[in-house]
């Protein structure tokens, strides 16, 4: 057979006439006639091709016959398809209608087991023993993957322990993230004990079976983490010379080369062999396009021929350690086995030191050709339940189908071979990167998987806890001045009342009197700056707050008893808001939409008011507050604040930072430009409302003082402009077609992340009866495991509510809950301190209640039961709020008509309802909730301004000018 003096290319031919002999009529897809026309018809039709994946995907959950058809048509209409019209029409009649149902759940479980090896283990352990007669190994794979709650996670793992119990010597794959349910990103510590426990006892039972337990790679932000705990596990003293344990390195990724260096220096310092799998990795679009929505650095290799140029290199790096780990190539792609083939003879690698595996059902036609020529071929083995199996269906289906995949050139679109073999390191040269998009760009919120982040802010908490141990005074201020009341209040942390943060001062109508006169003063060359300079100030300020992130984060943690990952992302939208809104003054002020005729030009000019009012919520501190001042000074007005009692210091630091900006730019003109009073709402905010020099008011707060603040604003003549954003009574629908696997954790988030006290949470969840008591069981076991505690030290999921009275009124809420309707989940323990309630659920309850009508504000959602969609949409309807509404379905028809009939400022499909991006969700709400434009949107800065129109004629005897 093969020499090694050959080439990569001649090998690849050969593995090519092995399969070639094999393969009967070239069909490499042994798919029954009609899978294998929908494959290939879809394959032509990108959009056709979408729709039935997600039809796939969707189908396991629909367990009513006809929904099943009528899902079915919806997305070959999505999909555009000709065959929609014949097949609607089939479907008209009953006796077909029943045919065409029994065709689709036929073809897609066939489908199926074309990738699957069995329904349970008796078919899983006739396979094996099928291979074993090829002598093929196996490695077996239970199907499944994201549990929610540890219940879900345990009968995983009692499987996985059962398998190992029963058949001899097992070889396993397993995926940490089937045995640990990860509601909790900034949880590390808690969950790699928790897994460190579960992975010694299947560990020591793998060493006394004499089993093999191989941890499949999964998605990158946890990659890190798994393999440390691997690290750490695999060098105890117990498993140190254990070498049944394996372990994937993903060649897409850009890291993967020292991944894999690393795990060969570990094997070294180990002294004893685990094997070491390589893949090019299967999540290869979830990747891209999370980086993408986190504009974090895309962590996959973004060219085809670069996964495949690193794999080849890898290869090397793997089959050169062979003493040290024992390396498996994991590929279906004939060059890349090549490669590994030729490498391996002319290193003179013996071929019992390394292996290749296989899935099951993909490139058959080869599969013997490792076992003829005295290569180990092991074939990864998934079986088990087909819903659990859809999603690794979906992952082989795209494998199949996307356009760089090899087995899609080779056998489907039919490239030549010389093409198909050729060395993915020529297609380089020819490589070109897109220029980078230099518009408006978000800033990436904090990547938690990284450790060196928790400290950053562990060190800041730190730093904050000892300037605050003798609590200082904090005063008004206004243009250069500190100005301190007579009187202070107290700032507290509201996980632990008893810490002092700050004494504020209250700050008098005197006070408010000369902040709005120096703002006015200010307000005179402000107003005539240069509007480029406005805009490269609000970047400069921009650029101060992403420096001072750290510190920021631990403030907001501390004074607003916000968890690390909602502090972070109100800092990335205070950033995202101040560039946004620089960027659009750009063009507001330079650009004119105004037509123009010969001899009649037309421009608008753009005013702003004078001095605002700024008065934003203690819910969203930061974000909130500089996002409104943003807004008003990049249209030329100037600012005073008045910012929430509760939260004051966040206040403070804003315009700490603001003004030093303003100083270390030379700015100190404009020292009055943003002022802040402290003190309280009602003496000191309504007295700015109604102070006759306040021309412009923007608000985020109750509805109750949004609309009182527009009755006074409407009595002033002129009548002052009313920005205001006033709370919700937010719902998510959850349909029969929906993933309760995303659902619940989404609508979980929704409703308790920040104790549910974002004006977008949700605080209502409709549920479709067929899936209401799944829905109910999977919420009641997965609720209580979420964490609640001191966000200060970074693990909790929940921290408290803002402050006595939020907690004395959510507890009236509730104990009304507890006559009105049926707790379903409450009364969960909480710390001691602190102003913390419980996340609680209450089902039976009445529509028109109060419990189902008034935002409450806290961590209380109310669940309904709906037996249709349209119900479900007029429960959703039935308030007087609209802000944002959460919907969850794979209905085509449903989504369609959500987004025609659902009366929310906001709709999020398929995803949580909180988290709004500037520039990708404007935000901004319906009926009671908002008045004016969207924050974060194009509209939102017209509404500082007042529009001038010019019209002149510009015809003078007859000459016009163009
Ligand atoms: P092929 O040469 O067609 O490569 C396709 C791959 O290229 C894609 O899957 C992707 O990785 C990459 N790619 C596609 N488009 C790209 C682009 N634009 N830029 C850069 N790269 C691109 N996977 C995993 O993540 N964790 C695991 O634990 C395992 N386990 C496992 C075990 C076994 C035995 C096998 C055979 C496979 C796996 N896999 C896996 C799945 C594996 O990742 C997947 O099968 C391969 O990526 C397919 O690569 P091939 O070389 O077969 O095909």
């Amino acid at each position: 057979m093969v020499m090694n003096n050959y080439s990569d290319q001649q090998i690849g031919k050969d593995l090519f006439r092995f399969i070639k002999k094999r393969s009967k009529k070239n069909n490499i897809f042994k798919f029954a006639w009609l899978k294998n026309q929908i494959l290939k018809i879809s394959i032509q039709d990108k959009n056709l091709q979408t729709q039935l994946f997600r039809f796939v995907d969707v189908l396991p959950c629909l367990k009513i016959k006809d929904q099943r058809l009528d899902i079915f048509l919806q997305y070959l209409q999505e999909g555009k398809s000709f065959f929609y019209t014949p097949s609607l029409l089939a479907s008209q009649t009953p006796v077909i209608r029943e045919f065409m149902d029994w065709v689709i759940n036929f073809s897609v479980k066939e489908l199926a087991k074309t990738f699957i090896c069995g329904s349970n283990i008796h078919e899983a352990k006739r396979s094996i023993q099928k291979l074993s007669l090829k002598n093929q190994k196996y490695t077996l794979d239970l199907l499944g993957e994201l549990t929610l709650n540890e219940r879900e996670a345990e009968k995983y793992f009692n499987d996985y322990k059962k398998l190992i119990k029963e058949i001899p010597l097992a070889q396993l794959s397993i995926k940490l993230s089937a045995i640990e349910p990860h509601l909790n990103l900034m949880n590390l510590d808690a969950q790699k004990n928790n897994l460190l426990k579960k992975l010694r006892e299947l560990f020591r039972l793998a060493v006394s079976s004499q089993a093999s337990i191989n941890i499949d790679t999964e998605h990158y932000y946890w990659k890190d983490f798994y393999f440390s705990i691997l690290k750490e596990i695999l060098m105890e003293e117990e498993f140190r010379s254990w070498t049944g344990a394996g372990v994937v390195v993903q060649a897409y990724l850009k890291d993967s080369q020292k991944d894999l260096e690393d795990w060969i220096i570990w094997a070294k310092k180990r002294e004893s062999p685990i094997s070491i799998r390589l893949v090019k990795g299967a999540y290869w679009d979830y990747e891209y396009a999370k980086s993408k929505q986190q504009n974090w650095d895309c962590p996959v290799f973004t060219k085809k021929f670069q996964s495949d140029m690193n794999y080849e290199k890898l290869s090397e790096i793997l089959l050169d350690n062979y003493k040290f780990v024992k390396p498996a190539l994991a590929s279906h792609n004939v060059r890349s086995l090549a490669h590994a083939i030729n490498y391996a003879l002319k290193k003179n690698i013996p071929k019992s030191a390394f292996e290749f595996q296989m899935l099951y059902g993909m490139l058959d036609e080869l599969k013997d050709y490792f076992s003829q020529n005295g290569y180990i071929l092991r074939i990864y083995l998934p079986y088990g339940d087909l819903v659990q199996g859809m999603s690794y269906l979906v992952r082989r289906l795209l494998e199949n189908t996307a356009n760089d995949s090899f087995l899609r050139q080779g056998f489907l679109d039919g490239s030549s071979e010389d093409l198909l073999l050729q060395d993915p390191g020529s297609l380089a040269l020819d490589s070109s990167e897109k220029p980078v998009d230099k518009g408006f760009q978000n800033i990436a919120n904090l990547d938690f998987s990284k450790s060196a982040n928790h400290q950053k802010i562990l060190d800041e908490i730190k730093n904050l806890n000892n300037e605050f141990k003798v609590p200082v005074k904090y005063p008004c201020l206004i243009g250069e001045q500190k100005i301190f009341g007579d009187k202070f209040f107290e700032s507290v942390n509201p996980a632990k009342p008893s810490q002092v943060l700050g004494l504020v001062s209250y700050g008098s109508l005197q006070d408010c009197n000369k902040a709005v006169s120096v703002a006015k003063e200010t307000y005179k060359k402000w107003s005539q700056y240069d509007f480029l300079k406005r805009a490269d100030l609000l970047r400069n300020v921009a650029q101060e707050i992403e420096k001072n992130r750290y510190r920021l984060i631990a403030l907001i943690c501390l004074e607003a008893g916000k968890p690390w990952s909602e502090a972070d992302g109100e800092v990335s939208e205070a950033v995202d808001f101040l560039n946004y809104y620089a960027e659009e003054s750009l063009e507001i002020f330079s650009l004119n939409k105004l037509r123009s005729l010969p001899g009649e030009k037309n421009y608008n000019i753009y005013q702003s008011y004078g001095v605002s009012a700024i008065i934003p919520p203690w819910n969203f501190p930061f974000a909130i507050l500089v996002g409104m001042t943003g807004a008003a000074i990049a249209t030329g007005n100037t600012a005073v604040i008045k910012p929430s009692a509760q939260t004051s210091l966040i206040a403070f630091e804003f315009v700490k930072i603001f003004n030093k900006v303003l100083k270390t730019k030379g700015l100190d003109q404009f020292l009055g430009l943003v002022n802040l009073i402290t003190g309280e709402g009602k003496l000191v905010g309504n007295y700015l409302v109604e102070h006759p020099d306040v021309k412009l008011i923007a608000f985020t707060g109750s509805n109750e003082v949004g609309m009182s603040i527009y009755q006074k604003a409407s009595l002033s003549r002129p009548p002052k402009r009313v920005i205001a954003e006033m709370g919700g009574k937010n719902a998510v629908i959850i349909d029969q077609s929906a993933d309760l696997d995303e659902a619940i954790p989404g609508l979980i988030y929704s409703a308790f992340g920040y104790a549910g006290q974002k004006c977008s949470a949700a605080s209502r969840a409709i549920i479709h009866q067929n899936i209401y008591q799944e829905f109910l069981e999977r919420l009641k076991q997965t609720l209580p495991e979420i964490i609640l505690g001191d966000p200060a030290l970074g693990q909790c999921y929940m921290g408290p509510v803002i402050d006595a009275n939020a907690m004395i009124k959510i507890n009236n809420y509730i104990n009304i809950g507890k006559q009105e309707a049926d707790l379903l989940i409450g009364d969960l323990a909480i710390p001691e301190s602190g102003y913390f309630v419980s996340p609680t659920v209450f089902v039976n309850v009445a529509e028109d209640s109060k419990l189902a009508q008034e935002e409450i504000f806290g961590p209380v959602l109310v669940v309904f039961k709906a037996n249709s969609f349209d119900h479900a949409l007029s429960i959703a309807n039935n308030s007087s709020f609209g802000l944002t509404g959460g919907l969850y379905s794979r209905s085509p028809n449903n989504i369609k008509q959500a987004i025609e009939q659902f009366t929310t400022g906001n709709l999020y499909i398929n995803r949580p309802c909180t988290g709004a991006i500037v520039s990708r969700q404007a935000f901004g709400g319906l009926k009671n909730s908002s008045i004016g434009f969207k924050a974060g949107g194009p509209n939102y800065l017209l509404q500082f301004l007042q529009e001038k129109t010019i019209t002149e004629n510009t015809m003078r005897r007859g000459f016009a000018e163009d």
